[in-house]
């Protein structure tokens, strides 16, 4: 395994990897089992010690771009209200009305100088100060400064929106991605690209069961013979493990020229695809031109249901160099794409999964040692519960 070497001598390993049709690899097989997918006693930890305790990404700072944008989220523990302030900044609140709690704003995305309750018109800043009570001198005295919107803790940074979903938490993004994953993040100037498109997909599949297919290069030539099979190698990865967070480089099939021919002091970018896994629930691939951001949240209730949101995250059209047409075809069949594969060849598989893992009698289930960042991902969520566990 290779850790924060230069990226050139990186995607050269995986050169040496495919060469000797291998991949890194951990030192064990690992076992799980179904009820992971599908035990609400399990889900509301993971909604409470994961989600409740760590920051996850939720949006591009692109997609509220001025002040007054906002959107709405549903988070695993709440509605989420995410406001572009005056001053630049972002703020999250618990999206409900502090009087009789009432959904406060319905819409998933637009701009607004204040926040009105449809029932009986309240309404807050863009801050969350409680700015008006109707009919003030029926109601009674109250501390209105006590009753402002709920605030989350949130944080932009690397370009990305962060929360916690949990009032009481504090949030410090580079602590949770630590040094390594810091600067790898802080290298992509992610904060210069626009997100081309977003779309939020519910599915009636556990959130780690979607987790767990975007970070596997063992599945593509079989799962997807005539796409993504097509264009990058199966089950090449070139592999760092940062603790936390992972990621590798899989070599893409137009690198082959390379196995034999020399590449010399020529850049080799644009022949691989780097995958980012960013715990607790995203992932975010490193394109030769763009990025994509895959993340994945539990449903709020139900473990057998999740939401996966995918973002393209590209240059902008004033730094392209291209016309606005040619910009906005290129990315839209691009992103059209990336909608195919999801719909037509990975749902169906993960939906099918998670009816596979309703059996009563599933036996023990398998991670190889060449699924390593599957095995992060397992090592890491399983390592946030147990913190949380009671000291036995
Ligand atoms: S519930 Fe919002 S104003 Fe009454
Ligand atoms: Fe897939």
């Amino acid at each position: 395994m290779t850790k924060s070497l230069p990226r050139p001598d990186r995607i050269r390993r995986a050169i040496e990897l495919l060469r000797n049709e291998t991949t890194d690899k951990f030192d064990d097989v690992v076992t799980f089992s179904a009820h992971e997918f599908t035990d609400p006693e399990l889900a509301q930890r993971e909604r409470d010690l994961i989600f409740g305790e760590v920051p996850s990404i939720i949006a591009h700072g692109s997609e509220i771009a001025k002040p007054y944008d906002f959107m709405t989220v549903q988070m695993p523990r709440n509605n989420v209200l995410l406001v572009r302030q005056k001053d630049g900044g972002v703020k999250a609140f618990v999206n409900l009305c502090r009087h009789r709690g009432a959904l406060l704003e319905d819409n998933e995305k637009g701009r607004c100088r204040f926040f009105s309750c449809p029932y009986h018109r309240w309404s807050y800043d863009p801050d969350g100060s409680l700015r008006m009570i109707t009919r003030d001198n029926t109601f009674g005295d109250i501390d209105r400064g006590k009753f402002g919107l709920v605030e989350l803790p949130c944080e932009e940074r690397h370009g990305f929106i962060w929360i916690i979903d949990n009032a009481n938490a504090s949030i410090d993004v580079a602590g949770w991605l630590g040094p390594e994953m810091d600067a790898i993040l802080g290298g992509y100037d992610l904060a210069e690209l626009v997100c081309f498109r977003a779309a939020g997909f519910d599915e009636p599949t556990n959130w780690k069961i979607m987790q767990d297919a975007f970070l596997d290069g063992y599945h593509i030539q079989y799962a997807h013979p005539n796409s993504a099979g097509k264009i990058i190698h199966t089950n090449v990865m070139a592999f760092e493990d940062f603790g936390r967070h992972c990621r590798f480089i899989a070599p893409r099939k137009s690198i082959d020229r390379w196995l034999e021919e020399d590449p010399g002091d020529r850049s080799l970018d644009p022949y691989v695809t780097e995958t980012h896994f960013l715990l607790p629930n995203s992932t975010l691939l490193r394109q030769p031109d763009h990025f994509q951001l895959l993340t994945f949240r539990p449903h709020p209730t139900d473990p057998t249901k999740s939401r996966m949101e995918q973002r393209l995250m590209v240059p902008r059209l004033e730094v392209s160099g291209m016309a606005e047409d040619h910009w906005n075809n290129r990315w839209e069949k691009n992103w059209e794409i990336l909608l195919t594969v999801l719909h037509s060849e990975d749902f169906p598989l993960l939906r099918n999964s998670q009816q596979g893992m309703g059996s009563a009698d599933a036996g023990d289930m398998l991670l190889g040692r060449n699924e390593t960042a599957n095995q992060v991902f397992r090592r890491e969520t399983k390592r946030l519960l147990a913190k949380g566990a009671p000291p036995s």
